[in-house]
Order: structure tokens, then C-alpha cells, then sequence
């Protein structure tokens, strides 16, 4: 599998807006039509208002479909969960400087298992709050909503802080991608790119799409 880098325009759609009772289906529907990698959107019920799945059907997607796995683990506890998801198939384990646990010996964790490590910050938090922890990770995901549900608004206020990430990148010589999660359509990926996102996730705009290899194409060429 190919390792794409900052300077990829990456489309990931998100398995949570997919139907559940045909996730193989879908994930290979996704892959066909386009899609660079599949973001898998975990919730415990507890650091998100939902829940969504588990390591089971991280590994069932993984066994089931040649992919790049980019899983966002919106979970209070990554720390305790984090062998799970590895063992599952995870190419890349994101988790958030909000929740409950040591940053920093997290991503060591899941970069010494030989996985990408991914770091999240919710639209509430500032920038500065990850700034510690960028030389130790492959990409910083900006939500552009409250994590917890699809097909919400994107938030533009978060567009600042994609543009301090991208200027950070540039200043300390680094290479993380940075992702954006949530509202993402046409017409805000053109935004999020514009401010230096070049991972896309996009769940209602790509899964909901009469045409998803339409929507992803159009997607990556805006
Ligand atoms: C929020 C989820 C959503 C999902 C994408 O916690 O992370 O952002 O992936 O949802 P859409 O693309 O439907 O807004
Ligand atoms: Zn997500």
C-alpha cells in the first residue's frame, strides 16, 4: 500500500454514514468508487453523545477489504483500548488531546506498534493545545464539527487553526497531514484545502451521494 504524504489530496469516506448491516458491502462500494482510505469512526458513548463500534469491526473491515485504515478513535480511554485497535488491522490510530490520558506516551505507543499516529483536537480547543505533540505524530485531525454524529454543519471558525497547523508544518519542517472531519462537502473541502487540510473525511457527502464516484472524484479535484 502506497504511503501518501502531506502533499496528497487524500479522500477518506466515513464508515459511519455507510448501512451497518452491510458493512462489507459498502466498504468495497466505497473502495470502487474511489476512496484512498477508509475512516473508521469509533465512539464509547462517554467522550461522544453515541456509539458507534469497536474493534470488531475494525477487523472485520480489515480481513474483509484491501484498504488503508485511518480510525478515529473518539474514546475517553485510548490508552487502555489502543492494543485492541492495533491488533484489529488499524493503519492509523488517531486519538484526542482531550481525552483521558498521557499524549504523548500514546502516540509513542501506537507509532512503536508499528502503526501511523494521528492526533484530534475538537473545534472547542485550541490550537495550542496539540502544539506540544507535533513532532511525534503522521497527522493532526481538526474536527470541523462537535464529534459524535454525521451529517452536521461544517464549522469555518476551525479554519484559522488549519492554517496555523499548516504554518507550524512549514516553520518546523515537518510532514503530518492534516485531516478535516465532519461537514465536509464540495463546497467546504474547497475551504479546507484552501486553509491546508489535505486528508478529506466525508461520510453523508460520499456514502449519501447518488453518484459516490462522482462525489469522490469531484471531491479531489476541487
Ligand atoms: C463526527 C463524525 C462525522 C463523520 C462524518 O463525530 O466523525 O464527522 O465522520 O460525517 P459527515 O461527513 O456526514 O458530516
Ligand atoms: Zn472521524
Amino acid at each position: 500500500m502506497i504511503r501518501r504524504t502531506h502533499q496528497d489530496r487524500v479522500i477518506a469516506p466515513s464508515l459511519l454514514a455507510a448501512n451497518f448491516g452491510r458493512i462489507q458491502e459498502e466498504t468495497t462500494r466505497a473502495i470502487r468508487a474511489g476512496a484512498d482510505w477508509m475512516h473508521l469512526d469509533v465512539m464509547d458513548g462517554h467522550f461522544v453523545d453515541n456509539i458507534s463500534f469497536g474493534p470488531a469491526v475494525v477487523q472485520a473491515v480489515h480481513e474483509s477489504n484491501d484498504v488503508f485504515l485511518d480510525v478515529h478513535l473518539m474514546i475517553s480511554r485510548p490508552d487502555h483500548y489502543l492494543s485492541r485497535f492495533i491488533a484489529a488491522g488499524s493503519d492509523l490510530i488517531t486519538v484526542h488531546v482531550e481525552a483521558d490520558h498521557d499524549v504523548s506516551e500514546t502516540l509513542r505507543r501506537i507509532r512503536e506498534a508499528g502503526c501511523q499516529a494521528g492526533l484530534a483536537l475538537n473545534p472547542a480547543t485550541s490550537i495550542s493545545a496539540v502544539e506540544p505533540f507535533l513532532g511525534q505524530i503522521d497527522l493532526l485531525l481538526c474536527m470541523t464539527v462537535v464529534p459524535g454524529f454525521g451529517g452536521q454543519s461544517f464549522m469555518p471558525e476551525v479554519l484559522p487553526k488549519i492554517e496555523q497547523a499548516a504554518r507550524w508544518r512549514e516553520e518546523r519542517g515537518l510532514s503530518y497531514h492534516i485531516e478535516v472531519d465532519g461537514g465536509i462537502t464540495l463546497a467546504t473541502a474547497e475551504l479546507a484545502s484552501r486553509a491546508g487540510a489535505n486528508v478529506l473525511v466525508a461520510g453523508s457527502s460520499t456514502f449519501g451521494a447518488a453518484d459516490m464516484a462522482a462525489a469522490i472524484s469531484a471531491m479531489r479535484n476541487c
